[in-house]
C-alpha cells in the first residue's frame, strides 16, 4: 500500500537519514559513538518502518542500503571477495517465534539450529590462500572494508598459516576483535597513567587498537579473535555451521567453545536465558546471542536479504549503554563525612532497572569526565554492578550546557567543607559531631549488616531519630526508652500510643549489645576501619579500651602496626579517631549502657595448614552448610570470599552452582567438588591443586 507522502514525513525521514549517517560515521569511522545501540536500534526501526510503508521515499543513501560506513583512516580500501552481511535484530521472544516459523516454513522442515554470542567487539575478515594468510580486513560497508593486514599479523591466536596438510586454495575466514574485559580496565588505567585519552568501552578500545596506523601498538594490546563464519571458499565446503566449525578449529583458527547445537526453539531459548545470566562471568562482552540454521543447504536455501542473511538472527539482550540527560549535579555527605557528587539523571531503562541517579565519585572524577549539566550522558549498568556516567557525548551539545561546580559548604549542615589531608580528592565536611546528614548516616551503618544489625533501625527510623531530636548522636542510641522515643511521631500509633515497631527496635538495641567486639568496632565509622580491619584490630587487642595492657583506642602506632590487615594508614585513623573527646563520650555512654566492649582472647595456635590461601563456596554442598564449611576454611587459616577473582585460590562448588563456576572457569581457577573439598581440608592446598588439575573439565 502506497499513500501519498506528505511534506511532515519527507521531513521525518530525511532527517532520519541524516540522523543515522551521522552516527555511523562517528560510531565506525571515529570510534566516538554519539548515540547508544538502543537509540540507534530505535531511529533504524522508525526509518525500516518508514520505507516499508511508503517504499518510494527509499534513497540511495538510505542506511538500509548498506551496511556499515564507508570512511577509511588513511588504511588502503580492499574488497572482501564475499560481501559481509548483517544480522537482523530480535528484542524479544515474539520476535524470536516469528523469525522462527518464517525459516521452518521455508525450509519446508524444521531445521537445527546452531546458537552462539553475539560478541560485542569488531568484524574483520581473514583472507587464507594455500593455507597462508594473505589478508586482514575490517568490515567496512560490507563490500569494502580497510586494510589491517599487517595489524592482525601482530594479534596473538590468529595463525599466520593454517595447520594441517590440506588447507584449501581459498577460504575467508570472519570473526569478531574483542578486547578481554579485563584486559581493557588495565589499558585504560595504563592510558590515564600515561595522559593519554581513554575508550569508553571495550570495542571502542578493540577497534582503536586495531586501527592502529603502527602494528607494534597493536602487537601491544591483549586482542583476541573468535571466528563467527566463513565467506569466499574454493576446497572447502562444510555441510553445516559447526562443521565449518570443527575444521576452523582443526586448522588452528580460535572458535568459541560456547556454540551449542540444538533441536527446538525452546533450547534456543534456554541458551539465551542461560547467556542472560551469566553475560558478566565472560570474558568479553555479549550484546545478545546469535541464532544460526546449522545446515548449509538450507542456508543456501534461505538465502539473504540486501543487508542480511535470512537464515540467522541476533537475539539482542537489553542495552547496558544508553543515553540520557543530566539534569543536574548534587552532592551527598556520607557517614565520615566525605561529600561525593552524584549525577541527576533523566530516568532511563538500563541494564535492567531504570537509573535515575549515578556516583560521580568526586570533584576531580567530574573534571575527569568532562560532562556539564544539561549534557546527553552516556550511562552504563552491568549487572550487579552500580550505574556509571561513562561520558558526554560532546557531539550533542548547542552550547547551553553548564560546567559544574563543587559547593564550598555542607548541604547539610552549611559548614565550609576541606579535605582531610592535603593531598586527599575528597572533600569532607568538617562538623563530624553535629552534622546531621553524618548522624543519620552513621546510625544507619550501626543498624546495618556490618555495623550492629539492628533490624528496625533504618533509613527511616534514623532519619526520625535526628530530626526529631530524640538522639543527638550515636551515644544516645543504647539509653533511648520509651518515653524517649515517643518524642517522634514516627514511632507513635495514630492514638498517639507507641508503635510496634518502636517497641521492637528498643528489643532489638537491646540484643544488639551482646553484639561480637568487631562489630561494634566497625559500628563507630572510623574511616577506613570496615570489618575486615575491625576484625583483625578486635582479634589482636580483644578489648576496645583497657584497664591494663593494649587496647584498641589506647594502641599506639607500632602496636598496631603488627596486626595483620591493619597498615600504616589505618592506625592512624584509629589513633585520630579515639584523640577526639566527643568520640570517647561516645564509646563511654556505650560501655555505660552494657554494649559489650572486650571478648575471650582467640586461641593462636601458630601457622595453619590453609594460612594465604583465598576460597570461595558456591551452590549446596551435601555433607556441610555454607556457614559450616566457611567455618571449617577460617579454622585452618583460609580466608572465605563472596566472590571470585584472579587471587581466588579455589572455587569450592556445590549442586546448582551459579557464575561463580562460570568466572571460576573463564579465570582458569582451581575447580573443587565435595570430594575435593575434602582433599583440601584433610591434606592441604598441593594435593587440592593435584586434585582440581586431575579433574578439570574437558570440552
Ligand atoms: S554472524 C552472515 N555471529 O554482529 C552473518 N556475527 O550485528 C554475519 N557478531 O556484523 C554475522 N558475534 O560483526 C555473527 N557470533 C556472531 C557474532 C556476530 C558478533 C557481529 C558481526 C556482525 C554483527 C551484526
Amino acid at each position: 500500500m502506497t499513500s501519498e507522502v506528505t511534506d511532515k514525513v519527507r521531513t521525518r525521514y530525511a532527517e532520519l537519514v541524516a540522523k543515522i549517517n551521522d552516527a555511523q560515521h562517528r560510531y565506525y569511522v571515529d570510534d566516538a559513538p554519539t548515540l547508544s545501540d538502543a537509540a540507534y536500534d530505535e531511529l533504524m526501526h522508525e526509518l525500516e518502518a518508514l520505507e516499508l510503508a511508503q517504499p518510494e521515499l527509499v534513497s540511495q543513501d538510505s542506511p538500509t542500503q548498506r551496511v556499515g560506513a564507508g570512511d577509511w583512516l588513511g588504511f588502503a580500501s580492499v574488497d572482501h571477495a564475499e560481501r559481509m552481511l548483517s544480522l537482523d535484530n530480535a528484542f524479544n521472544d515474539d520476535q524470536l517465534a516469528a523469525w522462527a516459523v518464517r525459516v521452518e516454513k521455508d525450509a519446508g522442515a524444521p531445521v537445527r539450529y546452531l546458537c552462539e554470542l553475539k560478541i560485542d567487539g569488531l568484524a574483520v575478515n581473514l583472507t587464507y590462500e594455500k593455507g597462508r594468510l594473505t589478508r586482514g580486513a575490517t568490515r567496512g560497508d560490507g563490500r569494502t572494508g580497510e586494510d589491517v593486514t599487517a595489524n592482525v599479523r601482530r594479534i596473538a591466536g590468529i595463525p599466520h598459516k593454517l595447520a594441517g596438510d590440506n588447507p584449501p586454495d581459498l577460504v575467508e575466514v570472519r570473526g569478531e576483535i574483542y578486547f578481554p574485559a579485563q584486559a581493557f580496565a588495565d589499558l585504560n588505567a595504563a592510558q590515564l597513567a600515561a595522559g593519554e585519552r581513554t575508550y569508553v568501552n571495550p570495542r571502542n578500545a578493540a577497534s582503536g587498537s586495531l586501527r592502529q596506523k603502527d602494528p607494534s601498538i597493536t602487537a601491544k594490546r591483549a586482542l583476541h579473535l573468535i571466528v563467527h563464519g566463513i565467506g569466499a571458499r574454493t576446497g572447502f565446503e562444510p555441510t553445516s555451521q559447526s562443521d565449518a566449525y570443527a575444521q576452523l578449529k582443526s586448522w588452528g583458527l580460535p572458535t568459541s567453545e560456547r556454540w551449542r547445537v540444538v533441536d527446538s526453539l525452546d533450547e534456543v531459548k534456554a541458551y539465551i536465558t542461560n547467556y542472560a545470566e551469566h553475560r558478566h562471568d565472560l570474558e568479553h562482552d555479549i550484546d545478545g546471542v546469535v541464532v544460526k540454521v546449522d545446515d548449509v543447504a538450507e542456508q543456501v536455501k534461505l538465502g539473504a536479504t540486501s543487508r542480511a542473511p535470512r537464515w540467522a538472527i541476533a537475539f539482542k539482550y537489553p542495552p547496558e549503554e544508553v543515553n540520557t540527560k543530566l539534569l543536574g549535579i548534587e552532592v551527598n555527605v556520607g557517614r565520615t563525612g566525605r561529600v561525593t557528587p552524584y549525577a541527576v539523571l533523566e530516568p532511563v531503562f538500563v541494564g535492567g532497572v531504570t537509573v535515575t541517579s549515578a556516583t560521580l565519585h568526586n570533584q576531580q572524577e567530574v573534571v575527569r569526565k568532562g560532562v556539564r549539566v544539561g549534557d546527553t550522558v552516556v550511562i552504563r549498568r552491568a549487572g550487579d554492578v552500580i550505574p556509571e556516567v561513562l561520558g558526554p557525548v560532546e557531539a550533542l551539545r548547542d552550547g547551553s550546557e553548564v560546567v559544574w561546580q563543587m559547593p564550598a559548604t555542607c548541604p547539610s549542615c552549611g559548614t565550609k567543607l576541606a579535605p582531610s589531608k592535603e593531598a586527599d580528592v575528597d572533600l569532607r565536611c568538617p562538623n563530624a559531631r553535629y552534622c546531621r546528614k553524618q548522624v543519620i548516616e552513621r546510625i544507619i551503618y550501626i543498624g546495618g549488616r556490618d555495623g550492629l544489625d539492628v533490624e528496625g533501625m533504618g533509613e527511616k527510623a534514623a532519619i526520625a531519630l535526628v530530626e526529631g531530636g530524640v538522639v543527638t548522636n550515636e551515644g544516645d542510641l543504647f539509653t533511648l526508652d520509651e518515653k524517649l522515643l515517643s518524642q517522634s511521631p514516627f514511632f507513635l500509633k495514630k492514638d498517639g500510643t507507641l508503635s510496634t515497631n518502636a517497641g521492637k527496635l528498643l528489643a532489638n538495641l537491646e540484643k544488639a549489645k551482646q553484639q561480637q567486639l568487631w562489630r561494634v568496632v566497625t559500628s563507630l565509622s572510623i574511616r577506613h576501619v570496615g570489618p575486615t580491619a575491625a576484625r583483625a584490630l578486635a582479634d589482636h587487642f580483644n578489648a576496645l579500651e583497657a584497664v591494663e595492657g593494649p587496647a584498641i583506642a589506647s594502641a599506639s602506632l607500632e602496636q598496631m602496626s603488627v596486626v595483620e590487615d591493619v597498615g600504616g594508614t589505618i592506625a592512624e585513623a584509629v589513633r585520630e579517631w579515639f584523640a577526639e573527646d566527643w568520640h570517647r563520650e561516645v564509646v563511654e555512654k556505650w560501655r555505660a549502657a552494657g554494649v559489650r566492649m572486650e571478648q575471650e582472647p582467640v586461641a593462636d595456635t601458630g601457622p595453619k595448614p590453609l594460612d594465604g590461601l583465598t576460597v570461595v563456596v558456591t551452590g549446596t554442598l551435601e555433607g556441610h552448610s555454607r556457614d559450616e564449611a566457611g567455618e571449617a576454611l577460617t579454622a585452618l587459616g583460609a580466608k572465605v570470599a563472596g566472590s571470585v577473582s584472579k587471587k581466588t585460590s579455589f572455587v569450592v562448588v556445590g549442586e546448582n552452582a551459579g557464575s561463580k563456576l562460570d568466572k571460576a572457569r573463564s579465570l582458569g581457577v582451581p575447580i573443587l567438588d565435595e570430594p575435593g573439598f575434602a582433599v583440601l581440608l584433610e591434606q592441604g592446598p598441593e594435593a587440592a591443586k593435584a586434585y582440581a588439575d586431575a579433574n578439570r573439565e574437558t570440552e
